[in-house]
């Protein structure tokens, strides 16, 4: 094809093409101006355009790496998180499956599951029922309920029995915990503190006494504190636990370490865990970034100011259907 250039013609005298060339390239410079401002816009149109269909997308489908995607790997850290309470607790179960059901760390599958003994009470076994049926997180192990009378050995000794499946993959979870119903843990930072340490002969947690950091002095508080599986199956077979039950269930497991020579491996997350700042102790510590766990949190106004300072309400869709200021 040829390319048509116009050109002044060379009959026309010298000063009216200077004169057409000004004002061509007057209004060339003219257009190019709108021309651009134009595109700008469309650009940005473009670039609108392009986000919506992005965020059309199911996030999952473009990072594979994303738990629940079919492509993904299994999670590979697994826990179990029992938090031993009551059967008529039903109110802070309630709250704790709120605070635990918006949580979902990358990467692992963190269970979180109440504990307690056997029923007592006739509405409890409608109750109860009703809630296993809903949401499947409970544990009712065969014993009495007691605090401090081996509630925590029957836990501990009986997971591989009530775990143990041939379908399942081994060990059914890598860490077990025992938690308090009062303390709040942040799954996204625990998962992360546990992800480097050792997955055998584990002992782990907020060690006692309260100014001490060495892991290996004494035992890991109440509060929260986790074990490799392979610990849960020496409680199971051991006698040292089962001569030994009765006692401050937190420092009963530490004697149980400390006389079976176990946990070679101990790490302790203290100033991560700590008991909330109010009333003041040695064994307390201002809510800080740097946390994976808060105790004692014995009234509401306590959870609230927690929940509110690790901005755990951040994530609320927008939407038409509420407001929340
Ligand atoms: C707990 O309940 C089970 C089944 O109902 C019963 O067999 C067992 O003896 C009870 N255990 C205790 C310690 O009461
Ligand atoms: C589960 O554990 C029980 C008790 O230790 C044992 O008798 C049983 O064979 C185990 N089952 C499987 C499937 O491993
Ligand atoms: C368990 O207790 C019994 C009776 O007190 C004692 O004979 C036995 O040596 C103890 N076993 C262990 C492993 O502590
Ligand atoms: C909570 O959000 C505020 C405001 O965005 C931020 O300054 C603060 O660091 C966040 N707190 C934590 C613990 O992430």
């Amino acid at each position: 094809m040829k390319i048509m250039v116009k050109t002044a013609r060379p009959d026309q005298p010298h000063h009216s093409t200077r004169i057409t060339f000004v004002f061509s390239s007057f209004f060339f410079i003219l257009f190019l101006c709108v021309l651009s401002s134009i595109n700008e816009v469309r650009f940005n149109g473009l670039v609108k355009l392009g986000r919506s269909a992005l965020s059309n997308i199911p996030y999952q489908s473009i990072n594979p790496s994303l738990p629940g995607n079919s492509f993904s790997s299994a999670p590979n850290l697994r826990i179990l998180i029992g938090i031993l309470t009551l059967p008529d607790q039903y109110r802070r179960r309630d709250f704790l499956r709120l605070i635990y059901g918006i949580q979902s760390p990358e990467g692992a599958k963190v269970d979180v599951k109440f504990v307690f003994c056997n029923l007592t009470k006739e509405d409890q076994k409608v109750l109860v029922a009703l809630e296993i049926m809903r949401y499947n997180d409970i544990i009712i192990l065969d014993c009495k309920e007691n605090m401090n009378k081996g509630k925590t050995y029957t836990y501990f000794s009986s997971l591989p029995e009530i775990l143990n499946s041939t379908d399942g993959p081994y060990p059914p979870y890598h860490y077990v915990m025992k938690a308090d119903d009062d303390t709040f843990f942040r799954l996204d930072k625990l998962v992360e503190s546990l992800r480097p340490l050792p997955r055998e002969d584990l002992y782990y947690g907020y060690v006692i006494p309260c100014p001490s950091m060495d892991p290996f002095n004494r035992y890991m508080s109440g509060m929260g504190y986790l074990i490799s599986w392979d610990l849960v199956e020496w409680i199971r077979t051991s006698d040292i636990p089962k001569n030994h039950t009765e006692g401050p269930e937190d420092k009963v497991v530490g004697d149980w370490i400390r006389d079976g020579h176990r946990a070679k491996n101990r790490y302790n997350a203290k100033w991560s865990m700590y008991n909330y700042p109010d009333p003041p102790t040695r064994c307390t510590h201002e809510l800080w970034p740097d946390t994976v766990a808060v105790h004692l949190l014995k009234d509401q106004e306590k959870w609230i100011r927690t929940l509110k300072y690790f901005n755990v309400t951040d994530n609320l869709k927008p939407s038409k259907l509420y407001h929340i200021p």
